[in-house]
Formats: structure tokens, C-alpha cells, sequence
């Protein structure tokens, strides 16, 4: 799995050069039914990391943990598996950018335990892994 600590040193690695004339990311071949559904789910956690955000902001830290095990976590995990192969980003991934997303669900799950226990010292620390597979997996791979 991908760990928080090696996502940061490719976050690292990659806010070195990758945001310059020359796109580096590898482009990732989706069908395009697949496409349709990752990208609705790319706005479904834009959506929770706000409402999450938003929740510990306010002190909410029960809400937020609930939120980010729904809609990031482990739990989330496999939501497509009744759809047809066409349709199922993950399956079409290269083993490497799955992955990326696997351990983002775990960190997401990482936090949702911290922040159900009550203890924002820990919640707060753990916050950071909620992006971190975002940045990861978006500076690393691109689909057009
Ligand atoms: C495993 C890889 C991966 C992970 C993890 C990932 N994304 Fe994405 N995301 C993509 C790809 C691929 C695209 C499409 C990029 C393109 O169109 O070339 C995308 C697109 C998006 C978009 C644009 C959607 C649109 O309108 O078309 C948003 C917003 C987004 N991601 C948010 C997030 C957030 C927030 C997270 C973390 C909670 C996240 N993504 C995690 C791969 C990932």
C-alpha cells in the first residue's frame, strides 16, 4: 500500500516539475462509461471533503467522522462492483493509480476513527491524509 509518508515524498517529487508547459502525468485510458462514473464520483468527494471540513470547523468532529467513512472510507470502497465491467473505473486502472486509491480510503477511515473517538488532536492529524491520495493520484495520472 501506499503510505501516507510516500505519498508526500511523491507529492514532493511532483510539485517539483510536474506543473509545468510539459504534462508528465501518464495518461490513463478509461472507457469511456467509466469515465462518465469516476468523474461523478470525483465531485462526490470534492463535496465531502468540504462537508468535512466544514464539520470540524465547527467543532462537529462525530459528523465529520461519519461523513468521511461513508463517502471516503473503507465503506465506500466497491460502490461500483454491480456495474458493468465498462463502467467500473477502478477495474481499468493501472495497478499502481488503484492502489492510490485504496490507501486514500483507508487514511479517509484512518481519520473517520480518530474523529469518532472525540479526539481532535488526532483528527486534526490525520486530516491531511484526506487530500493527500487526491494530489497523489491527480499530479501522477490524467485521463485526456
Ligand atoms: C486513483 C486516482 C484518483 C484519486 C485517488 C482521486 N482522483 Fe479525482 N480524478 C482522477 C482522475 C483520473 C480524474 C479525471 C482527470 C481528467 O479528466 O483527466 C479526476 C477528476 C477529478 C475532479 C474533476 C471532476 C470533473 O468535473 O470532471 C475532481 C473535482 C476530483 N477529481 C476530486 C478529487 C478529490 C477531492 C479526491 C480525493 C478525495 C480525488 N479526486 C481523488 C483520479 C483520482
Amino acid at each position: 500500500m501506499v503510505s501516507i509518508k510516500s505519498m508526500g515524498a511523491l507529492l514532493a517529487l511532483v510539485a517539483g516539475g510536474a506543473v509545468q508547459a510539459d504534462d508528465t502525468r501518464q495518461l490513463v485510458t478509461l472507457p469511456t462509461p467509466a469515465q462518465a462514473v469516476l468523474r461523478q464520483e470525483m465531485l462526490g468527494n470534492l463535496l465531502a471533503i468540504n462537508e468535512i471540513m466544514a464539520h470540524v470547523a465547527e467543532g462537529k468532529l462525530a459528523e465529520a467522522g461519519r461523513v468521511a467513512e461513508e463517502k471516503l472510507g473503507v465503506s465506500a470502497m466497491g460502490r461500483n462492483r454491480a456495474l458493468p465491467l465498462e463502467a467500473r473505473p477502478g477495474a481499468h486502472m493501472p495497478p499502481a493509480m488503484h492502489e492510490i486509491g485504496v490507501s486514500g480510503h483507508k487514511a479517509a477511515s484512518d481519520f473517520a476513527r480518530a474523529a469518532a473517538s472525540g479526539d481532535r488532536e488526532q483528527a486534526l492529524a490525520r486530516m491531511p491524509g484526506l487530500t493527500a491520495s487526491c494530489v497523489a493520484c491527480h499530479y501522477a495520472y490524467r485521463l485526456r
